[in-house]
């Protein structure tokens, strides 16, 4: 039997707040009824703010983020479409994946799992690009599977020193709602996330921003697809209705998590989750044990991918972490299977949340065989979160 609470350090879904999971305890009610507006409308005004766009129209689709990813694609490109992609870590991957599934011809720039997105060699390749046969480059921002976060402000700035015309699409889906994303200013086309990670709900969203550039394009693609359409949604969206049946109790859910947002401010939540990052760098740090992420300056905000030494199985931590101490980590993706394991950091989270994260990592470490102090990693962030001058200064391993 177990007793006392069990823990959710995975990079999503995330802990749901109780005044999010209360706001969802709600009467079924009639997506028809003439106020269902009243719910809807404030919903697509606040997640533009969170998307940080005045120009862009935002969507929910019931699904998840890899519906909206189906969905970005199949409404703006063409069959035989050539895009831009980078390959560097599981989500990356499987976004190439459906890109090709898909139709489309995809142009993959491969790169280390561990690395950010190869930004200098997109800019490469679009300055070939003289007849812009290229039309989309697709930019992975937060890399779950490898705790990598890349630069979409770069990203931009290569299309335009390029003087080239894709659109830029992102996969948000673990750094909208955590990590600075800016849609008008870095001038992305199209954004997907998910409701399960930043935004603090159970998983059955996918969200998707779109810029007036993207619904340009959505006029003249024939990729085909019918459940996703945006023409369909945005017809009815506009008084607040779906073309067929919303997942209402997510958005009475949705606009409590907004609401929360807002309180908080979005610019301190994105530097909440810098801090409480830092500080579970800082343990693991102390624990010798380096990132996935080649240096600091990839260093996401959201999820830690942590190496574990060589003769230690990464699944043993996993295991022991939840069986024994009710704790789930994330487990390393594709080849960092048995190598690696994740700390996901995002979402609603606190200093205490960080440090019991640690401590049980540290435990379920330490019975797997790694040579480590306990307390180490603990007090680190310990000494991170309480401000004390001698903290110890991040060591960047992976650049060592
Ligand atoms: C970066 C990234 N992209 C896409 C996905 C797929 O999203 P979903 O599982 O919501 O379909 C995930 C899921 O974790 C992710 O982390």
């Amino acid at each position: 039997m177990q007793v006392g609470q069990s823990h959710l350090f995975i990079p999503g879904p995330t802990n749901v707040p109780d005044a999010v999971r209360q706001a969802m305890n709600v009467p079924m009610q009639d997506m028809r009824a003439p106020d269902y507006g009243d719910l809807t409308l404030d919903l697509f005004r606040g997640m533009k703010r969170i998307l940080r766009t005045e120009t862009g129209e935002v969507m929910f689709f019931p699904g998840s983020g890899s519906g909206a990813w189906e969905a970005a694609i199949t409404n703006t490109l063409n069959p035989g479409d050539k895009v831009l992609m980078a390959r560097h870590g599981q989500f990356s991957t499987l976004w190439v994946e459906m890109a090709q599934r898909l139709g489309l011809v995809v142009e993959v720039i491969e790169a280390a799992w561990g690395a950010g997105a190869p930004i200098e060699e997109f800019s490469r390749r679009l300055g070939k690009d003289t007849k812009d046969e290229i039309k989309a480059v697709f930019l992975t921002h937060n890399e779950t599977s490898t705790g990598v976060t890349s630069d979409v402000a770069a990203m931009r700035r290569v299309l335009d020193e390029n003087f080239h015309e894709a659109l830029l699409f992102v996969d948000g889906v673990s750094s909208v709602a955590s990590l600075d994303f800016r849609m008008d200013e870095w001038e992305v086309d199209l954004v997907v996330t998910g409701s399960q990670k930043g935004l603090m709900l159970p998983p059955g969203l996918g969200i998707l921003g779109v810029s007036e550039k993207a619904l340009e394009a959505a006029k003249t693609a024939t990729m085909r697809r019918a459940y996703f359409e945006f023409s369909d949604m945005l017809k009815v969206n506009a008084d607040g209705y779906f073309p067929y049946t919303p997942p209402t109790p997510l958005f009475h859910g949705l606009r409590t998590s907004l609401e929360r947002i807002e309180r908080e401010g979005l610019d301190n939540v994105i530097e909440r989750h810098h801090r409480l990052a830092e500080g579970v760098r800082r343990g693991i740090a102390a624990w010798g044990l380096p990132l996935v992420a080649e240096h600091h300056g990839l260093y996401s905000d959201t999820v830690s991918a942590i190496r574990v030494p060589e003769g230690v199985d990464a699944r043993e931590v996993l295991r022991i972490a939840y069986e024994e101490y009710h704790t789930s980590f994330g487990s390393g993706l594709g080849p960092l299977a048995g190598k690696v394991f994740r700390i996901g950091h995002l979402g609603d989270l606190n200093e205490g949340m960080c440090l019991t994260a640690l401590s049980i990592a540290e435990m379920a470490l330490y019975r797997a065989g790694v040579t480590l102090q306990l307390g180490s990693g603990v007090g680190a962030a310990q000494a991170w979160f309480a401000g004390r001058t001698e903290a110890r200064p991040l060591l960047h391993i992976a650049a060592e």
